[in-house]
């Protein structure tokens, strides 16, 4: 599958390792451009390339938007329209600046950042834990017993295409309920980079099985 990637930096990069090590094609952006990103398509090898932003939009039939969230507002939603967007966002205010309604709890980053997208079908996923354990506990484990990674979306079809690459990582997935319910695993919850085996996390989020 074609992915494109935007946002190069620790999430961005060690998530397009993770993919073409799975057999994906990934395109990569940053808001700096294509050359300043020759290193890592060098290391990604011929099944990854640097791309602007609205190449690697245009490019993914999947598009991770792994930015800091601050600069939501600069993801091209035109490019988007239709698509599954994973949304690997944590909305951290002294960072991002303060949003009302984030502080408020009247709503999510990733329901801001679907608000902004309109069309494309946007799931939270790869948001809970830190990229140095995200590039290797998926090594870890058996199949009975791997790290959960939540996932969160309204869209079911577009969640199911995220539960995939979630499995071929590494990871089981835990379906953690609709795009609002990303507030369960969002900064200053307890499963927040708790590293937790899926079973486990699939308890503390309090949710069934996908
Ligand atoms: N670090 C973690 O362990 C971790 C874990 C889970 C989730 N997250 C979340 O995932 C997101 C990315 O985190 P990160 O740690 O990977 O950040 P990072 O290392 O600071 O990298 C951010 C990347 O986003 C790019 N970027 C910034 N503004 C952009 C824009 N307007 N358009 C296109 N690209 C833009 C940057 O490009 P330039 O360098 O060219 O500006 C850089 O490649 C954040 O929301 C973070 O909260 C982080």
């Amino acid at each position: 599958m074609r992915i494109g990637i935007i946002g190069a930096g620790k999430i961005g990069s060690t998530l397009a390792h993770l993919f073409v090590d799975a057999g994906h094609d990934v395109a990569v952006a940053n808001s700096r451009g294509p050359d300043t990103l020759r290193d890592l398509e060098s290391d990604l090898g011929e099944h990854g390339h640097a791309a602007t932003v609205e190449e690697a939009a245009r490019y993914g039939e999947i598009v991770v938007v792994t930015i800091p969230f601050g600069h939501y507002r600069d993801v091209p939603a035109d490019d988007l329209a239709g698509k599954t967007v994973i949304d690997t966002a944590n909305y951290y205010p002294e960072l991002d600046g303060h949003l009302a309604e984030l502080d408020e709890g009247r709503t999510t980053s990733s329901e801001l950042m679907q608000q902004h997208l309109g069309d494309a079908h946007v799931v939270k996923a790869f948001n809970a834990m830190r990229f140095d354990h995200l590039r290797e506990f998926g090594r870890e484990g058996g199949a009975n017993h791997r790290y959960g990674i939540p996932v969160a979306g309204d869209d079911p079809a577009a969640k199911r295409q995220v539960f995939d690459l979630v499995e071929q990582i590494g990871y089981e997935p835990v379906d953690a309920g609709r795009l609002a319910d990303g507030r369960k695993f969002q900064p200053r919850t307890a499963v927040y980079t708790a590293d937790l085996w899926a079973g486990d996390l699939r308890e503390r989020i309090g949710i069934d099985a996908a």
